[in-house]
């Protein structure tokens, strides 16, 4: 470990969550999600993260069941959550109850900007128990809202206090 590296206490740990279809990022409606793979997203997110001494644990999954086992099990580790639960947003109470029960602050994002699309996607069953939420930036959205997750966590803002 050299002088500039964070020690393992400094270290903050995110759960990062994909949610259905977000898999065939790159190919899917590329006119709306753009042609960025899911690979390329999160190697830049990680590298983002490492910039900002977090450690991220990456999960994709088209699985309801298993994206409320992840938030369950980031309770005993991780400091906050950001998530994509793509579809699910619009519909998942079990995601909302689950990030009620874990207790963690988890920021929402979105590749696309929800509210400029179908009236199903401008709302969101997830929002009310999230910090905040950030869509429609495209993979930027996912870099601005691990900055402002672990804003929150640090409680700093701009004035630096
Ligand atoms: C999405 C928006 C959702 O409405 C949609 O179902 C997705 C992707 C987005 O990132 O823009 O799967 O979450």
């Amino acid at each position: 470990m050299t002088d500039n590296e964070p020690s393992e206490e400094q270290i903050t740990r995110i759960l990062v969550l994909h949610g259905p279809n977000l898999n065939l990022l790159g190919r899917r409606e590329p006119h709306i999600y753009g042609t960025l793979t899911l690979e390329a997203l999160d190697r830049a997110l990680r590298s983002a993260a490492q910039q900002r001494g977090a450690e991220l644990r990456i999960v994709q999954s088209n699985h309801e069941g298993v994206l409320i086992d992840e938030i369950q099990g980031a309770g005993a580790w991780a400091a906050g959550i950001l998530i994509n639960a793509g579809a699910y947003t619009h519909t998942s109470y079990a995601l909302r109850d689950a990030i009620l029960a874990v207790g963690l602050p988890a920021v929402e994002v979105h590749l696309s900007n929800i509210y400029a699309r179908e009236e199903f996607r401008h709302r969101s069953v997830l929002a009310p128990v999230c910090v905040g939420q950030i869509t429609g930036f495209g993979s930027n959205s996912y870099v601005l809202g691990l900055q402002a997750l672990l804003g929150a966590l640090g409680r700093r803002d701009l004035s630096g206090e």
